[in-house]
């Protein structure tokens, strides 16, 4: 079962440019539907293997609606995490590769909007790196670039429903809103590094992690929930032992997520945890803080507390 991701913002957090009302109808009814396509088309028979690895099969006649299904799952999850409502700008190395291909940051932004005003019907407008160099493509539909050659940097949606309410008809409007003022570069840079490194790129299981806790009483209210289920911990699989992932994950971005130390009381707590945690062969999900250059990467491993 594939799952669907949240938003990595609140529902209002990019208006004006796209409104509340866009993002809850995209993401809880459109982004869902897709989700929830997929996951019946799927069935019981590739349980466990990664959207990636659904988009790699190869495009006969009877998979053309899972594979349209899951090319929406996929290119709504990746869009989500191209945007910010924070101020980002593109720095070197991928800046001097938006010079090599296109002349200018302004000439690329040119070039996007008019490739995705000029598509007709449907799809996506992609920006996407093989090796160094980069282009802007689009895609039909459900067409999806999320397996290669050329490594996804960055996508917006050219469906109607992705703009309509907020922008009318006015495609290339809401293409220049969008990229003056929504565009995650730290993302985007993010992509491009691992374009021409061994860095893993972008996961669609990347996008489902759990939304990270950013007040202090939801991190310890987290971290209660953490502490309560492993004083007895659920049996692997269960819905509660899920639950305990999703807790313990938020739990351990917390500092990260708010750019904070640790105190020594988080400390010592981590610590416990740490043990219970040791004592039943679970490991912390951890990742890089966000805003360094591998925060996308996802690995697992290792303590807070080390
Ligand atoms: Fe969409």
């Amino acid at each position: 079962m594939f799952a669907l991701p949240n938003l990595p913002f609140d529902y209002s957090a990019l208006e004006p440019v796209l409104s509340a009302a866009t993002m809850k109808l995209h993401h809880d009814k459109h982004h869902a539907k897709y989700v929830e396509t997929l996951n019946a088309l799927v069935g019981e028979s590739e349980g466990g293997v990664s959207l990636e690895t659904l988009l790699r099969l190869p495009a006969t006649p009877d998979r053309e609606k899972l594979l349209q299904n899951a090319g929406q799952a996929w290119n709504h999850a990746f869009f989500w995490n191209g945007m910010t409502a924070a101020e980002t700008a593109p720095a070197e190395p991928l800046l001097g590769a938006i010079d090599a291909a296109f002349g200018s940051l302004g000439a690329l932004r040119q070039a996007f909007i008019d490739a995705g005003k000029s598509h007709f019907g449907s799809g996506w407008v992609w920006l996407v790196a093989r090796g160094d160099v980069l282009s802007v493509r689009t895609t039909h539909d459900g067409g999806s670039l999320a397996t290669g050659p050329d490594a996804p940097l960055l996508v917006c949606d050219l469906w109607e429903h992705a703009y309509y309410l907020d922008h009318q008809n006015d495609r290339a409007g809401f293409l220049g809103a969008w990229w003056d003022r929504l565009v995650n570069w730290e993302f985007v840079e993010a992509q491009y590094r691992a374009a021409n490194t061994a860095r893993e790129p972008w996961t669609y299981a990347e996008g489902s992690r759990p939304q990270p806790v950013v007040t202090r009483d939801d991190f310890e209210q987290a971290l209660e929930e953490v502490t309560t289920y492993l004083a007895r911990p659920p049996e692997a699989g269960t819905p509660h032992d899920k639950r305990m992932d999703v807790r313990l994950e938020q739990v351990g971005d917390y500092h990260a997520v708010r750019k904070v130390e640790p105190t020594s009381a988080d400390a010592a707590r981590f610590a416990h945890l740490d043990e219970r945690l040791k004592a039943f062969e679970r490991r912390w999900p951890k990742r890089p803080p966000p805003g360094t250059p591998d925060h996308w990467q996802l690995s697992l491993g290792g303590g807070l507390s080390q």
